[in-house]
């Protein structure tokens, strides 16, 4: 398998999310543009649309009218958040500090994962919220007054920080989150940028700030999450360059790239330049020969959503790839040690579960059957990538689902490699 030539990932997921969010809490007027326009991203703009904001239909090029920090209403109908965890979890924090109640649903991914998370920190800061038995959706949050909070997160997770911080701002009290390790810190540039009080120190994060956010325009560049299927697939290759154009290469997200490098791939980072506060760069990635790697839990956070390609890149490379520290895997859109292993088992790879992550033994016997994704996209997309290497030949269940984050993945994928 050869790949060559050049790709413009959709924008990245995380700022998409929070880009609307912000907007729609701003006073003001705020452009985005490059939006990643896939259904969880969709899935916000309705939530804010049933609180109150009039959202356009998203595209390459629109405006949001602010309706400032205490603008949002009571929705008339549940708020569907579909498969999306960070719109659940970071519109919680939002609706939280309104005085609405407001009940969040969602698909049956969604409605299993786990809410008590956040519901624990926003119940501590006086909001009322009621979960069913198994802790997941539909979860009713009756909002009002909070006080200010001082949160120790069980996981190094963005979407429980968010949720604290973006309550503590729209509710204008001081909010403080102590992390295991640190998350993705878009919340915390997004918000500094538009003018709040963010204080930063290792893994504490407090906000202080008690007034409107300020309009901003945002331009989101390129995932890292979606380049990493890219990057996987040219580490793969037998020869050629792959070049992924305009991604976002913050600190906080770019673990994979490191392992990569670390297996054998060659990286390099090309026109490098801060944009809107977020590190951009292109990504240009050669073939190597894979060896395995480790991965203990300090890795985790800035790669938490790459493992499942990293654990099909394992099968490829030469060694034996542990992976531990991972727990966080088991509650993501499905139980992601679980469904990479049996899914690499029935490839005949050879792969076994930890509690806490996997083993994967690497060797070059061709991979062949079918992959169950559970709905799950990055398992759709990681097994499309390993598809694609030679020798291989996988089919997967439902390649529908990576409508979530990537829609036009496997006509990308189909472009970017050949045999
Ligand atoms: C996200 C945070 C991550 C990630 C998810 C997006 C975000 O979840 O898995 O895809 O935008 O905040 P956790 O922070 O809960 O690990």
């Amino acid at each position: 398998m050869k790949v060559s030539g050049s790709l413009q990932v959709p924008g990245d997921k995380s700022i998409s999310h929070r880009s609307l969010i912000f907007a729609a809490l701003a006073r003001g007027t705020s452009r985005i543009t490059s939006i990643l326009e896939s259904a969880d991203v969709h899935s916000t703009a309705g939530v804010l649309r049933a609180l109150g904001v009039s959202i356009p239909a998203l595209s390459s090029d629109f405006i949001v009218r602010g309706v400032g920090r205490e603008g949002l209403s009571q929705p008339a109908h549940d708020l569907d958040c579909g498969n999306s965890g960070t719109t659940t979890r970071l519109m919680a924090g939002v609706v939280a500090a309104r005085p609405v109640t407001a009940t969040f649903i969602g698909d049956a991914s969604l409605s299993k994962r786990p809410m008590r998370r956040i519901s624990r920190p926003l119940e501590a800061m006086g909001a009322r919220v009621t979960l069913p038995p198994h802790s997941g959706l539909p979860m009713t949050i009756q909002g009002g007054a909070l006080h200010t909070i001082e949160w120790h997160s069980e996981a190094a997770s963005a979407q429980i920080k968010s949720a604290v911080l973006l309550a503590g701002l729209v509710a204008g009290v001081p909010a403080r989150v102590i992390e295991p390790a640190r998350s993705r810190d878009h919340t915390e540039r997004m918000l500094s940028a538009r003018g709040a009080h963010v204080a930063v120190s290792g893994n504490d994060v407090a906000i202080t700030s008690s007034g409107n956010l300020d309009a901003l325009d945002t331009s989101v560049p390129g995932d890292p999450s979606s380049a990493a299927f890219f990057a996987a697939l040219a580490a793969l290759a037998s020869s050629g360059e792959l070049r992924l154009e305009h991604v976002c290469v913050n600190p906080t997200r770019i673990g994979f790239l490191t392992q990569l490098e670390r297996m054998g791939a060659s990286i390099t980072l090309d026109h490098r330049h801060e944009e809107g506060g977020e590190d951009v760069a292109d990504i240009v990635v050669c073939p190597g020969h894979l060896k395995a790697t480790t991965l203990t839990a300090g890795d985790v956070p800035a790669m938490v959503d790459e493992i499942p390609m990293l654990a099909c890149l394992a099968t490829r490379a030469e060694g034996e790839t542990v992976i531990t520290g991972a727990g966080e895997l088991r509650v993501k859109e499905s139980d992601r040690i679980a469904a990479v292993v049996t899914n690499l088992r029935a490839l005949g790879a050879h792969a076994d579960e930890l509690a806490d992550g996997m083993r994967i033994l690497g060797s070059d016997r061709p991979l062949k059957g079918r992959v169950v994704t559970h709905g799950d996209h990055r398992l759709a997309m990681a097994f499309g990538v390993l598809g694609a290497a030679a020798g291989n030949s996988i089919e997967v269940d439902d390649r529908d689902c990576v409508g979530v984050s990537y829609p036009g993945f496997w006509s990308d994928l189909a472009r970017s490699h050949s045999a």
